[in-house]
């Protein structure tokens, strides 16, 4: 054992947004786009450890889908599609924000957000009654679909800035398209508008039978896609919550129409298992049902994850009906009907979709695993900022360390190094006490650190330290591959996915 070994009280979760924030920049996970010109508001890069940590996340995301399930294939359909995609959709016509000034304070909000705070604030005071009328009247402006009526509304019911707590000076209300544009063609004459993609989603619909024939499946059967989507929001104040440019974790599954509703379900209890697998607690997770249906749903449910900022979605999950595949095959005349060999009979599936934002659930993972600590005595007490992050998602998850840099300690750790990064995403570091370096990769969540010391010359052992436990075991320098595979095998958290 090492002299390090510690009792560790469970300390405590980032109480700000702005820790985690700080945290991001400061160990390279995330920094402002641009940020030298200011930075580009709802834009941001991964650095070096949040670079790896997202990959892991949809590479964990992929195997819970197209590796534990015969029946999910995957695909990676291209940003820019036809433009009739989204005039099939529906996105051309329905997929814009309703949004409003406080000239008072020149605050923008969404419109539904303001409202459903308020009405929350107001059912919280007891004031039922109000809410419900506040609500009803919300509605049939919103129903209207008329600027006029729904800047009407704000100012007849006098309707309370959120950040300020009381009646807003309500600007007209204004619609703003979501979708962003670009043209595509040489010349003026040949330019088109087309648009980047605002979800992955619609890459399966209009792909699905080429999938379905190609890899010979049968209804029921899903296919997943991970990729980039982007959004022109207008409003950005929770970092990687609400981003122009973000990805996605979608899953389209293809069912026969009478088994839409249990396949919903059934998929509501697959997506929280992922994360309960990962470690999340049961109770910063829940799922919502929505209050107001995409144009799209039928029915829909968010998984939400309590943030330091409060409860937030960060997966969809929508039964779709077969309103996609009815429009594409309107708008495109090309009939998208598939054959059920059982039945002997052709109609259009319905489809369950899950959708998960890449950046939320690496926003969740941080808020979930990244702690405070306060260390005992025995170890010089103080403070250690500790990612425990699940192991098989960590960006770099061992690293090797020579106890001091001289004595032909760093050469043994050298080739240790080599030796481990054949197999294992490791890190090598001689600069610094050994202290100041366990710290530095608990931050950044190195679930094992390897040291070379004195004792190494002698016996060809090392000590194997483990993050979270800050227990360290002596081990032969042979053995260290086939441990530290045990310890990283991705099969145990898979089996928490299909079992738990
Ligand atoms: N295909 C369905 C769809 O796109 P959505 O609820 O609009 O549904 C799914 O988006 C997920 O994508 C959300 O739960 C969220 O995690 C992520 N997402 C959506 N808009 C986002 C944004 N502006 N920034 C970051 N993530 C976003």
């Amino acid at each position: 054992m090492g002299g390090e070994e510690v009792v560790v009280r469970r300390g405590g979760r980032a109480a700000s947004l702005q820790a985690l924030v700080a945290h991001c920049t400061e160990y390279g996970f995330v920094f402002p786009s641009s940020e030298i010109y200011g930075g580009f508001a709802g834009v941001y890069d991964y650095g070096p450890m949040g670079a790896p940590l997202k990959r892991n996340v949809k590479e964990y995301w992929w195997r819970a889908m197209v590796q534990l399930h015969a029946n999910i294939v995957g695909l990676d359909s291209a940003i820019l599609m036809h433009p009739k995609v989204w005039e099939a959709s529906g996105h051309t016509a329905h997929f814009f924000d309703w949004f409003v000034e406080n000239r008072k304070n020149r605050k923008r909000y969404r419109v539904d957000q303001v409202v459903e705070a308020w009405v929350d604030r107001l059912r919280a005071e007891g004031r039922e009654g109000e809410a419900r009328r506040v609500w009803e009247a919300f509605e049939e402006a919103l129903r209207s679909g008329r600027s006029e009526e729904l800047t009407a509304f704000f100012r007849a019911y006098r309707v309370e800035d959120p950040e300020e707590g009381a009646p807003g000076d309500w600007g007209a209300v204004r619609r703003l398209n979501l979708m962003f544009v670009t043209w595509a063609g040489a010349t003026d004459e040949d330019r088109q508008e087309v648009y980047l993609r605002p979800e992955t989603a619609q890459g399966i619909y209009v792909n699905y039978l080429h999938v379905q024939r190609s890899a010979r499946l049968r209804v029921p059967f899903g296919i997943a896609q991970v990729g980039k989507a982007f959004r022109n929001e207008l409003i950005f104040r929770q970092f990687l919550m609400r981003m122009r440019e973000f990805e996605q974790m979608e899953m389209q599954f293809f069912v026969a129409p009478e088994e839409s509703e249990e396949w919903f379900d059934r998929w509501i209890d697959r997506r929280l298992r992922w994360y309960l697998a990962l470690g999340f607690d049961r109770s910063r997770l829940r799922v919502q049902p929505h209050k107001h249906l995409a144009h799209y749903a039928q029915k829909a449910v968010d998984i939400e994850y309590r943030f330091p900022m409060g409860w937030k979605e960060v997966e969809g999950i929508h039964l779709r009906t077969d309103y996609d595949l009815r429009r594409h095959q309107e708008f495109s005349r090309k009939k998208l009907t598939y054959f059920d060999p059982f039945k002997q009979e052709h109609y259009l599936p319905h489809i369950v979709e899950t959708s998960a934002g890449v950046d939320r659930v690496f926003l969740a993972i941080l808020s979930e695993f990244l702690v405070w600590e306060q260390l005992d005595e025995g170890s010089g007490g103080g403070e250690r900022v500790v990612f425990r992050c699940p192991r098989w998602l960590a960006p770099v998850q061992v690293a090797v360390f020579p106890l001091v840099r001289r004595d032909g300690l760093p050469e043994v750790a050298r080739r240790i190094f080599d030796a481990l990064s054949l197999h294992f995403v490791c890190a090598y570091e001689e600069k610094d006490s050994i202290g100041r370096r366990y710290r530095r990769h608990d931050a950044i969540g190195t679930p094992y650190a390897v040291t070379v010391d004195y004792q190494t010359l002698e016996d060809e052992t090392v000590t194997l330290r483990d993050r979270d436990t800050l227990r360290q075991e002596r081990i032969a320098i042979p053995d260290l591959i086939v441990r530290l595979k045990e310890l990283l095998d991705w099969s145990e958290l898979l089996r928490r996915v299909r079992e738990s």
